[in-house]
């Protein structure tokens, strides 16, 4: 397993690429499979999850064309309706080929995703959803096995309100509902900006999708769906992640860090925080620029909710700049039961933080010191990088497939803006 070596304290200073959004390319390659026709996918990410998702595809006889960060996808020729344990358990939103599956093809197998580190996370209400329109769901074997048993084998429009907002589920029944017989109704709907990318690509298939970005998104369905171009959304936690490096470096070694090709509206939340905290920002309308204010940090409490609110996503890298900050913070989580595995790690590196329920209270200190510490899961390898940062001397941070799986090129990136960082070889 690779390990990543980070001397801390080098100032940053420069200006950083944002690669396109994980959260959005899982679900658009999985919409490939909706239609017969070519869809052309472009800013795609380099990343492990990407990799997962591809190769499920390929393997349920997707052709697959990928030249950098593009890829055309062709599902005309499909031969298993299976999507196997091997893969689904390495990414649980392989989820997301399960609505795409039974609305085109009236079937679909899909292995149960499991427990992950960051809690139960369980499918129940995407299964209820796709019940509501007619599917007929059983368990065997820790297979999710879906058919449609009406006449004509299409799912039929329902009126669907999920117990919980969530983001696969709203996206795999959104992706479903396309090719459903009548009108599907989806209430309590995510409103995560991926989700609006998704709807545009099916939009430009031929779906008729009315509501995406709000708690309420309208489908008729439709009789088939064609090819498309689309191009993804820049990635909102990429972006963030990159924002709270710079605001921890350049708060301590000043310089300053122009975080590029990004949409700024979709950080509301998280900007906000920023500002909060102390850090100085301009935004453009593609760029936000971090610089040094001359004032120390001094952190904000945040409490994790959906979107437009703080992204559990950015829970873990703002805790960092927490650690750092003047003063006392509290972060809350309340959208995953065991998403604190990171605070373990801080300490480790200096940071002074107590866990009351799904609250961390963070006490700022003045220095944080290198050690070998773990990466438990994506985003708590990116607040652990942060940390190591500003850390004096030199971190060790283990099991950073985790990090491989949702951050292109992080290291280079990071290099580029004068950090020192570089991997070793497990
Ligand atoms: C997506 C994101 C992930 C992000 C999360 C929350 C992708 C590929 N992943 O994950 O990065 O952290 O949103 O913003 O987009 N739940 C149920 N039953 C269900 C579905 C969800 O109980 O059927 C619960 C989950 O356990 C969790 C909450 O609802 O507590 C939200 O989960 P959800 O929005 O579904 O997360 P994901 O879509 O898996």
């Amino acid at each position: 397993m690779d390990k990543l070596v980070i001397t801390g304290g080098r100032r940053l200073d420069g200006a950083v690429d944002i690669s396109g959004a994980k959260n959005a390319a899982l679900p658009i390659l999985a919409a490939a499979l909706l239609t017969a026709e070519p869809l052309e996918i472009s800013n795609l990410p380099t990343l492990h999850d990407v990799g997962t998702m591809l190769r499920l595809l390929e393997r349920m006889g997707v052709q697959v064309r990928r030249d950098e960060g593009r890829v055309a996808l062709q599902a005309d020729a499909v031969t298993s309706l299976e999507a196997a344990y091997d893969l689904v358990k390495t990414m649980r939103a392989s989820i997301l080929v399960l609505g795409p599956m039974l609305a085109r093809f009236g079937a679909a197998r899909v292995s149960l995703p499991g427990g992950c580190a960051i809690g139960q996370r369980p499918v129940d209400q995407h299964v209820k959803g796709l019940q509501a329109m007619g599917a007929s769901i059983a368990v065997e074997q820790g297979y999710l096995v879906a058919r449609i048993e009406r006449a004509g084998g299409r799912l039929r429009g329902a009126r669907i309100v999920t117990e919980m907002v969530t983001v696969t589920g709203t996206e795999n029944l959104m992706m479903a509902a396309t090719l459903a017989d009548g009108t599907t109704t989806i209430e309590n709907a995510a409103r995560e900006p991926e989700i609006v990318d998704l709807a545009e690509v099916l939009v430009a298939m031929g779906a008729r999708i009315a509501g995406a970005g709000t708690d309420r998104i309208v489908v008729e369905g439709v009789e088939r769906l064609n090819g498309a171009r689309h191009a993804v959304m820049p990635d909102r936690i990429e972006t963030g992640t990159f924002l709270c490096a710079a605001a921890a470096t350049v708060s301590r070694h000043r310089g300053e860090v122009v975080v590029r090709g990004v949409r700024p509206r979709t950080l509301d939340a998280v900007l906000d925080k920023l500002r909060e905290a102390g850090v100085a920002l301009e935004c453009d309308a593609d760029s936000i620029r971090v610089t040094a204010n001359g004032h120390a940090l001094v952190g904000a409490n945040v409490r994790t909710s959906e979107y437009p609110a703080f992204p559990t996503d950015m829970q873990a890298q703002f805790m960092a700049l927490d650690c750092i900050a003047d003063g006392t913070n509290r972060v809350t989580e309340t959208i995953f039961e065991n998403r604190f595995m990171h605070v373990q790690e801080l300490s480790r590196l200096g940071a002074s933080i107590e866990i009351e329920g799904n609250t961390a209270i963070v006490k700022g200190v003045p220095r944080l010191s290198g050690a070998s510490v773990m990466a438990t899961d994506l985003r708590a390898s990116a607040g652990l990088v942060i940390a190591a940062l500003v850390a004096d001397g030199e971190t060790t941070i283990d099991r950073i497939y985790h990090l491989d799986r949702g951050y292109q090129a992080m290291e280079a990136k990071l290099t580029a803006l004068g950090a020192t960082i570089r991997r070793v070889a497990g």
